[in-house]
């Protein structure tokens, strides 16, 4: 049942806390972080709460960190890394969305693909794909995010079906989670206000839009990352995983609704 798992961008967040929680369930765990000061801060970290760890630094965009992967035998792959950005379609530098999808999908492919090498050839394997319930609905203000997360959500659902073709024993599954703080949300969210000034299509509704966020976090974030790191661990440890993971259950339910109601 031990299971040598790598994750990505462990450095903070809903990936650090999967970490632990997979190491402290006696799996071998591989903590990357996207720099040299994440990693030394996490190796530490581990020292001092008795964990056994393996952390290295992973820019998931960086094809020489990358290649790293190919001297392990990974059984489980969570591709959690991730960046966000936003601001309304009709105006932002479509560099920005650019930059996000390198990150969110382009970069996490190209070492997924890394990861099936070995995988396939082992005849064993599970690869996780950290997205969102932003990638189910889209989300006003947050789509360059959100589009990416689609792009994400359709890749994994994709190639869980190609590789049903192989029958070669490796796996694919979405993690969706909602709004949790860890405050990723805040800062992508804030990220628009850089640039969309008075220039700016939506200026004379920046302060009620600011103000409309802040409710929503405060109402909806969940305040802890257990529910979702239960469902990556459960993931994680599946024999033949389901398609999809999401957490907090009330926010998928809210999906679902939004989705049968043509959101
Ligand atoms: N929190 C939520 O409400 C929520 C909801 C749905 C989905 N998610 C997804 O959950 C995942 C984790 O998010 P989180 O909330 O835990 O936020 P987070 O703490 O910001 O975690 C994201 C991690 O990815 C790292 N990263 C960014 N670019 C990278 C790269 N090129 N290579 C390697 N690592 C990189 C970040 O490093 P830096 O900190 O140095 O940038 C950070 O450690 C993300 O994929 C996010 O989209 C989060």
């Amino acid at each position: 049942m031990t299971k040598t798992i790598l994750i990505t961008g462990a450095g903070s967040g809903i990936g650090q806390d999967t970490a632990w929680a997979l190491a402290a369930r006696g799996h071998r765990v591989i903590a990357t972080t996207f720099d040299e000061a994440q990693a030394a801060r996490l190796r530490a970290e581990a020292v001092s709460r008795g964990v056994a760890l393996q952390v290295f630094k992973l820019d998931i965009t960086s094809a020489a960190d990358r290649a790293q992967i190919l001297a392990l035998e990974l059984d489980v792959l969570i591709n959690n890394a991730g960046v966000g950005e936003s601001g309304s379609l009709a105006e932002v530098d479509v560099d920005r969305i650019r930059q996000v999808f390198e990150v969110n999908l382009f970069a996490t492919l190209e070492l997924t693909q890394l990861a099936l090498r070995g995988m396939i050839a082992r005849q064993r394997g599970t690869v996780l794909f950290v997205s969102s319930i932003a990638g189910r609905v889209p989300m006003p203000f947050l789509m360059p995010y959100s589009m990416s997360k689609f792009a994400l959500s359709a890749a994994g659902a994709g190639l869980r079906a190609e590789l049903d073709e192989l029958r070669c024993n490796v796996h694919v599954a979405l993690i969706e989670p909602g709004a949790i703080h860890t405050g990723f949300n805040q800062a992508m969210t804030d990220r628009k206000y850089a640039w969309m000034g008075p220039q700016s299509y939506f200026a004379g509704q920046v302060e009620r839009m600011k103000a409309a966020e802040a409710r929503t976090f405060a109402l909806l974030e969940a305040k802890s990352t257990r529910s979702i790191v239960a469902q990556i661990v459960k993931a994680a440890e599946a024999r033949k995983p389901r398609l999809r993971y999401v957490a907090p259950w009330i926010q998928g339910l809210g999906v679902r609704l939004a989705r049968v109601f043509g959101v």
